[in-house]
């Protein structure tokens, strides 16, 4: 698991620019809409104090000197002909963790949601979830099948494919175990291993719709698709037709570029608010077909664990979640006063409507500041003004979503779905900050 050095940017030591008034009032009052435009109206004033610099030049080297890349030549254009993040940054990686590791091919790395911003995943820190490794698949060999009740079965090459029609569209991609160890007992330590299996891009590619027409779906008896991967973990999964036929892509763009090969160059699934398993890599066949084929990954795998010792099979979509992403778990606040917190919001079901932040343990709740555009099955980030004077705090987000779904509590989610299981876990996260800073996971109820 990581330590804390794992978390790349710690959370930085504020600037105490807010008046003592003013912090007094929100620690009393919170932050309704009035109090945000006067501490936005604080903040504007501070950052334009904070131009007055508060370490006095003579006594900081660096702003008297200059620094050797300001006395020297830089680097020529086509030294880093694929551009890479700065040196600095390199501690700023997917991580697998040992606990999740079965063997390297059959594996997960997550993403380090603590050091993001915004709602786009870059490419290589996309989360990876492989059931037996990854694939670089020539792309001149790669056919994508149409097959099963349609008029005329068709078979695509990729500069068939990429020669139609495209969209692009913003979408999450949750892996349905995620957050999957909070089920017990188990507090992970940092936000990366407890949703990093939780990523966003922009995917382009052909909708399935068309594809489905050009074949000639049969109307009348159609009810699923069946996606398959060229992959050897034979991974197949049943679509729900409403799905493929609402806003489910043949993609392969991702972030403007083709898609990673860890992600499924050339070609993946991508079916918007539906679970991770479903998102086919390596796509090399769809099936229409008139019900579920009860594959591995949908009778073995990926089934919820009910306290009645039934499964409930085919809950494919990820219900509304949100989780505070800075201060998290193994992150530490170096100073007392002005934070913003800041998280992720998102919904299987449609768009984010608000979220709530609470900083006692979910017994009162403000709104947070919601991020544009919300986009549907796209990742909301929000932020909320928060003081902290070194007193214990219980912080925690909470979303509802544009079908008035709130996001349960780690109770109310347990009392429905009892612990014995390992998917769709969407309960509200707790981080406890120590009087020491220190930032740990916690589990309540
Ligand atoms: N497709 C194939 N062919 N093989 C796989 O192992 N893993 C699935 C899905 N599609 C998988 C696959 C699972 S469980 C998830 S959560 C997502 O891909 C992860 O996609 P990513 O690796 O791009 O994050």
């Amino acid at each position: 698991m990581g330590t804390e050095a794992d978390q790349g940017h710690l959370q930085l030591a504020p600037e105490s620019f807010l008046s003592t008034d003013l912090i007094n009032e929100i620690q009393r009052e919170g932050i309704d809409s009035g109090r945000r435009t006067l501490i936005r109206g604080a903040i504007a004033a501070a950052t334009a104090a904070i131009a007055v610099p508060s370490v006095r030049a003579a006594d900081d080297p660096d702003i008297v000197n200059l620094p050797s890349w300001t006395r020297s030549l830089g680097k020529p254009v086509v030294a880093n002909p694929y551009g890479q993040p700065s040196p600095f940054e390199a501690n700023i990686v997917r991580r697998q963790s040992p606990g999740l590791t079965r063997t390297d091919q059959s594996s997960v790395s997550f993403t380090p949601l603590q050091n993001l911003f915004g709602m786009i995943t870059p490419s290589g820190l996309h989360f990876e979830r492989h059931h037996q490794g990854w694939v670089d698949i020539d792309p001149r060999r790669h056919r994508l099948m149409i097959n099963g009740l349609v008029k005329t079965p068709l078979v695509f090459t990729m500069e068939e494919l990429l020669r139609m029609p495209s969209v692009s569209r913003i979408h999450f991609l949750e892996c349905g175990a995620n957050t999957g160890l909070e089920w017990g007992n188990v507090a992970v330590p940092t936000v990366q291993y407890t949703h990093g299996m939780l990523s966003a891009s922009e995917f382009t590619g052909v909708p399935v719709s068309l594809l489905l027409e050009r074949a000639g779906i049969d109307r009348q008896r159609a009810k699923v698709l069946l996606a398959e991967g060229a992959d050897g973990s034979s991974m197949t999964r049943t679509i729900n037709l409403e799905n493929a036929l609402d806003d489910a892509l043949v993609a392969y763009g991702q972030n403007g570029e083709m898609l990673r090969p860890e992600n499924g160059y050339p070609l993946r699934l991508v079916v918007p608010g539906v679970q991770g398993v479903s998102w086919v890599k390596w796509l090399r066949r769809l099936e229409v077909g008139d019900e579920p084929w009860a594959t591995k990954d949908e009778a073995a795998h990926y089934v919820d664990m009910m306290p009645d010792g039934t499964h409930r099979q085919y809950t494919s979509i990820q219900e509304a979640k949100s989780v505070i992403t800075a201060p998290s778990g193994g992150q530490k606040l170096l100073k007392h006063g002005y934070y913003s917190v800041t998280g992720l919001a998102w919904s299987g079901r449609g768009t984010v409507e608000k979220v709530e932040v609470s900083v006692d343990g979910g017994r009162n709740w403000r709104p947070a500041r919601v991020e544009g555009p919300v986009l549907p099955k796209a990742l909301t980030r929000f932020q909320y003004d928060w003081v902290w004077q070194g007193e214990e705090t219980l912080l925690q987000s909470r979303v509802t979503d544009s079908t008035g779904y709130a996001q349960p509590s780690r109770a109310e989610l347990i009392g429905v779905r009892g612990t014995r299981s390992i998917y769709h876990n969407n309960a509200i996260q707790t981080w406890r900050v120590g009087s020491d800073g220190e930032v740990h996971n916690v589990q309540l109820g």
